[in-house]
C-alpha cells in the first residue's frame, strides 16, 4: 500500500471550458499557486483478493460522479502497468469538501501519485500531471509545489502542467474567506459546460485568458505582486462574467462574497496591494503580501469572523507518506 500527499492549488488564471470533455483538455492555459494548509492524503493497494474497487473517502464510501472518476484514473493506471487487481483506495480531505476550495485538485492528485506508484510504476511528474488530469483538470496542477502552468495542449500527452518556480522565494500570502463550505449547487465541470454551450461571452474569455499567460509568468518571475495581483482578479471576474452570460444565468457569488470584494477594492483604494480572486464556489481568496495580513484580517473582521479566515502560503508538490 502506498499513500501520497497532495496539496490544493489556487488559479490566478483560471481554467474554464473543455474543448475535450472526455480527456480534459482546456481551452486554455491556466496558472496556479499550490497552497501550504489544505492538502490530501490517499492510500492505494492493488489488492487480488478485491473483486469491485473499493473507495473510501474520510471513511466513507464514495457515491456519485466521483466515483466514476477514480476508476477512470485506476483503469489509466491498470493499463499502463499490466495489473488487473482492484484496488482500495482511501482518502482524507484536510479541506472543506467541495467548497470552491479545489479539492479535486489535491484529491486526484495524490490518487494519480499513490495509485501509479502502488502499481510499480514510476513515472516523471510530467507523466503523474496527465494522469492526474482525467481526474480532474485543476488536479493536473496540484502535482507541483509553488507557481505552477497547466499547458492547454492539442492532445493527452501534451496536456500536462510545469513548474514556473517551484521554490517561491517571496513572502506572497493568500487569505481564504470562508464564506459558505457547503456543497454548490453548480459543481465547477457542470458550470464550465453548460458556460461553453450557451454563454455569448465565453469565445472572449478563451481569447484573453490565453493573451494574459505570458505577461502572468514575468509578473510572477519578477515578484511583481500589483501586476500579479490586477491580473489574477480579473481573470476571477470575466470567468464569473461567463456565467451571467449563460442559459440559464447563474452565479456563484453570494451576498458576502460581493461584501468582501467590494472591501478589497476599498483596501487598495487606502494603498494596501489587495486583490480578490474566486473559483467556482461563494468563497473569496485575497492575493497579498504577508506584511499587510493584519491590517487585512481587522478589516475582513467587520464583515466575517476571524474562524472563517485562513492564511496560507505557498505549498510543496506531491510527497509520499
Ligand atoms: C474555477 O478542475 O474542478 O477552480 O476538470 O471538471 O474536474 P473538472 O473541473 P475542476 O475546475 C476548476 C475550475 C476553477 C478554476 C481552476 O482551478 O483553474
Amino acid at each position: 500500500m502506498i499513500t501520497a500527499r497532495a496539496h490544493t492549488n489556487i488559479a490566478f488564471l483560471k481554467y474554464w471550458g473543455k474543448k475535450n470533455v472526455k480527456l480534459i483538455l482546456p481551452y486554455n492555459d491556466s496558472i496556479s499557486l499550490t497552497l501550504d494548509r489544505f492538502y490530501t492524503d490517499t492510500s492505494v493497494d492493488f489488492d487480488q483478493s478485491l473483486d469491485h474497487d473499493e473507495i473510501f473517502v474520510d471513511e466513507k464510501p464514495l457515491t456519485g460522479s466521483g466515483v466514476k472518476r477514480v476508476k477512470n484514473v485506476l483503469d489509466l493506471v491498470r493499463h499502463l502497468s499490466g495489473i488487473s487487481n482492484f484496488a482500495k483506495v482511501q482518502s482524507t480531505n484536510h479541506v472543506p469538501s467541495t467548497a470552491g476550495l479545489a479539492s479535486s485538485a489535491s484529491a486526484f492528485a495524490a490518487l494519480a501519485a499513490a495509485s501509479t506508484k502502488a502499481a510499480g510504476l514510476n513515472l516523471s511528474n510530467r507523466q503523474l500531471s496527465i494522469i492526474a488530469r482525467h481526474g480532474s483538470g485543476s488536479a493536473s496542477r496540484s502535482i507541483f509545489g509553488g507557481f505552477v502552468q497547466w499547458h492547454a495542449g492539442h492532445d493527452d500527452q501534451s496536456s500536462y502542467a510545469e513548474p514556473i518556480q517551484e521554490n517561491v522565494d517571496w513572502d506572497i500570502n493568500l487569505i481564504t474567506v470562508l464564506i459558505n463550505t457547503a456543497q454548490k449547487k453548480v459543481s465547477s465541470t457542470n458550470g464550465m459546460q453548460s458556460v461553453v454551450e450557451t454563454s455569448p461571452f465565453y469565445p472572449a474569455w478563451v481569447k484573453n485568458a490565453q493573451a494574459d499567460v505570458k505577461p502572468m509568468k514575468t509578473a510572477i518571475l519578477n515578484q511583481n505582486l500589483a501586476t500579479l495581483g490586477e491580473l489574477a482578479e480579473q481573470s476571477a471576474m470575466r470567468m464569473h462574467a461567463t456565467t451571467f452570460g449563460a442559459v440559464p444565468s447563474f452565479t456563484y457569488f453570494q451576498p458576502q462574497t460581493l461584501a468582501i470584494l467590494s472591501a478589497v477594492r476599498n483596501m487598495r483604494k487606502q494603498g494596501v496591494e489587495c486583490y480578490s480572486t474566486v473559483d467556482a464556489g461563494p468563497n473569496v481568496k485575497i492575493i497579498c503580501a504577508s506584511s499587510d495580513n493584519e491590517f487585512i484580517m481587522h478589516e475582513l473582521n467587520q464583515i466575517v469572523s476571524a474562524k472563517q479566515l485562513v492564511v496560507c502560503k505557498p505549498g510543496p508538490g506531491i510527497t509520499y507518506l
